[in-house]
């Protein structure tokens, strides 16, 4: 058998969302493989880490008033906290923002540019004149320039997978603002991956390390025209690395992104007394790369031709899944399908989501449908009706005598379920968990058979029959175990569960070689719990969001639209631009977010309104402004505004204005008060 050391990755989480039921499929997926193999006796190290940087990231910190940093921190500890709540048990949990990170990022790039596959040329990228931002990958949306399919990202094509730069993409739209975006040029790094396309024709095509579905679908689309160059940096503003030999300009999340496998190792290395040199550079590991369909592109053509030019070990093997419908349909927040892990833990087992996951999984890119009521029936009859009930129906009728001395004759049931191991095992080695489930419940078919054929409840009644009942409840909790042992990788939870009830843990795939006897048995403690369909329901309904339309999302910004309004110069030449000012004076004022509370009117005065703006918590200020004739007091009320916030207070003869509220326009009905983006909150400056 090969001995080789094994390293399990699964993608690397965006900090910038939840884990949902979507996700899960392949955290379930690999830490289902990565509990097999350990089980088998392997060493293994599975490692993970959250995938911080990039443009989402930094818009959301901006919006939400606080660095990246305690971002990106705050969702770490949540997806730890959900992966650890459905049994994902990495060795490792790391993050692309960490010094590991950083340093392998700049050893890897002296690398690439000493092979000379790095370029640097101007291009023209998206600008969004309202955010005031370049316009990246995932805040582009567009029709794809290879399929033509619309509403797709600004990086990939989720409908044929191409990749492209943003300013490729047919009738853009910026997700941010709605606003068509506008070009800009800036210089860019590249990769020019072509240099590397005959070793990564040889790597792709070779059949050892990709699903032929994969090698095929890449040797038909990308491969049989020159590699595009990859373009690897953004101009600043950005969060992630910088370049050091490129001032100004940050690594594209996705060049850091996959190092972070790397940096991940090493910190795990770290803190195991390990080199890194032997996980990463050495033949003595295998690595396997768990991914999903939609970036598959990074993961076999521009992963595979870093790590070789870098010196790293290639990929053992890039296993690659379909996506999760729901019913049947693509998730969704409005019909609460798409469940967030922690929802779905507040009503459900996690047991079940990883049994009915593994019984839909296999080794191909097919996707896998969530239907609740085959969900409901799935768990409530394999794992309840067939499995626990096992130990149910048995283990309360032995717990004062313990398990029979010797293993009694079973007619062959135990040595049958033993020697199914290795048809069991190589399904799972294979990612053929569905098979694998299958055979399973086979055993388990054949336990009940047993169970109601021998009938320990009515032995139990009769006086004469104590022996051949301890009997019966010692095969049947044998078989019990066998199957436990065989689900292990599966349900983590139940084999721990039952290892303490027969009072021998579970540690090893051979424990199901071998039956218990002779042995004390504990006190019979509930198993698993059936689904009860109303919790289905309450977990959806909780899920369910009021998805906002992307107009009430940026309520100041313009409409969705493919044009891009034709603006006269009127309004600058009626009202000059100021003096130039420094940013000292500019700072000397100071600019706050603020919620109407309260809007009243002032009889005595013809323009204007009383206004009670609250800065957060008690901060709360009077503001006359004249806006009058521009708005209802039902338009003001409870909207954000922005307010010069350490203006002078002035007496006025209805109250003192402790503060003014900024607005454009001459005055009268053209009065247009300055709004904010959705995500910004009362008492937050304006920079
Ligand atoms: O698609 C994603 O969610 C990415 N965050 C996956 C990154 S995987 C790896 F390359 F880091
Ligand atoms: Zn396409």
């Amino acid at each position: 058998m090969n001995d080789r050391k094994l390293l399990v990755t699964a993608a690397l989480p965006y900090a910038n969302g939840h884990i949902h039921i979507g996700h899960l499929v392949e955290y379930i997926q690999t830490d289902i493989w990565v509990r097999f193999q350990k089980l088998r006796g392997k060493k293994c190290v599975f490692v993970c880490a959250d995938d911080t940087h990039g443009t989402a990231i930094m818009i959301r910190a901006r919006q939400e008033g606080r660095p990246e940093t305690e971002l990106i921190a705050d969702m770490q500890a949540a997806h730890e906290r959900d992966f650890k709540g459905f049994d994902v048990s990495f060795d490792h949990y790391g993050s692309t923002n960490s010094s590991e990170n950083r340093e392998l990022c700049n050893g890897i790039w002296a690398e690439l540019r000493t092979a000379g596959l790095i370029a640097e040329r101007d291009v023209e990228q998206l600008f969004d004149p309202v955010a005031g931002t370049f316009l990246a990958d995932r805040f582009v949306k567009g029709t794809c320039p290879n399929c033509k399919s619309p509403d797709q990202y600004g990086d990939n094509c989720s409908k044929c997978g191409a990749t492209y730069s943003p300013s490729e993409l047919i009738d853009p739209v910026s997700t941010l603002s709605g606003a068509k975006p506008v070009t800009k040029s800036a210089s860019h790094l590249f990769v020019e991956l072509e240099q590397l396309h005959e070793f990564l024709d040889t790597w792709t095509q070779s059949g050892k390390h990709l699903q032929p579905e994969v090698a095929n679908y890449l040797k038909g689309h990308f491969l049989c025209d020159p590699l595009r160059d990859w373009d690897v940096s953004r101009p600043s503003p950005y969060f992630g690395f910088e370049i050091p030999d490129s001032v100004g300009n940050f690594w594209y999340v996705w060049f850091d992104a996959p190092i972070g496998y790397i940096a991940s190792t090493w910190q795990w290395c770290k803190a195991n007394g390990e080199k890194l040199e032997d996980w990463w550079k050495s033949s003595s590991t295998e690595i396997h790369h768990f991914i999903g369909k939609d970036i598959a592109y990074f993961h076999t053509l521009f992963w595979p031709g870093v790590l070789k030019t870098a010196g790293y070990s290639l990929p053992e093997f890039v296993h690659i899944h379909g996506f999760l419908t729901v019913e049947g349909e693509k998730m969704s927040k409005s019909t609460g399908t798409q469940v967030q892990a922690h929802t779905y833990l507040k009503h459900l087992d996690p047991s079940f989501l990883r049994y009915f996951y593994a019984s839909k999984l296999g080794a191909k890119l097919d996707d896998i449908d969530l239907n609740f009521t085959e969900f409901v029936n799935k768990v409530n009859s394999d794992l309840v009706g067939k499995v626990a009930n096992l130990a149910s129906r048995t283990a309360r009728f032995i717990e004062a005598t313990g398990l029979s001395v010797e293993y009694p004759h079973d007619g062959g049931l135990f040595a049958a379920g033993a020697a199914a191991g290795e048809r069991i095992a190589q399904a799972y080695d294979q990612l053929d968990y569905s098979r694998a489930t299958r055979l399973i419940m086979e055993l388990a078919d054949q336990a009940n058979a047993y169970v109601e054929n021998s009938a320990p409840w009515a032995l139990k009644k009769d006086p004469t029959q104590q022996v051949r009942l301890q009997e019966v409840c010692t095969i049947v909790l044998n078989l019990f175990r066998q199957i436990c042992v065989y689900l292990t990788p599966v349900l983590p939870k139940l084999s721990v569960q039952c290892g303490q009830l027969l009072q021998a843990p579970i540690t090893h795939w051979d424990d199901s070689q071998t039956p218990v006897v002779n042995q004390a048995i504990s006190k019979f403690e509930h198993l698993l719990q059936r689904i009860a369909p109303e919790k289905i329901q309450a977990m959806i309904e909780e899920s369910k969001e009021v998805v906002p339309s992307p107009a009430a999302e940026v309520p100041s910004a313009a409409a969705p639209t493919s044009e891009l309004p034709i603006d006269s110069g009127d309004a600058l030449i009626q009202e000059p631009m100021a003096p130039t000012c420094t940013i000292d004076d500019f700072t000397k004022v100071d600019l706050r977010v603020a919620r109407i509370i309260k809007a009243e009117e002032v009889p005595e005065a013809k323009k204007l309104v009383k206004l009670t703006v609250s800065l957060g918590g008690d901060n709360t200020r009077t503001v006359f402004a004249g806006i009058k004739a521009a708005y209802t007091l039902e338009q003001l009320q409870g909207r954000l505004v922005v307010i010069v916030a350490n203006l002078q207070p002035r007496q006025m003869k209805f109250g003192l204005s402790e503060g003014m509220v900024t607005a454009a326009g001459p005055g009268g009905t053209e009065v247009f008060l300055l709004g904010v983006d959705s995500g910004a909150v009362p008492g937050q400056r304006v920079h």
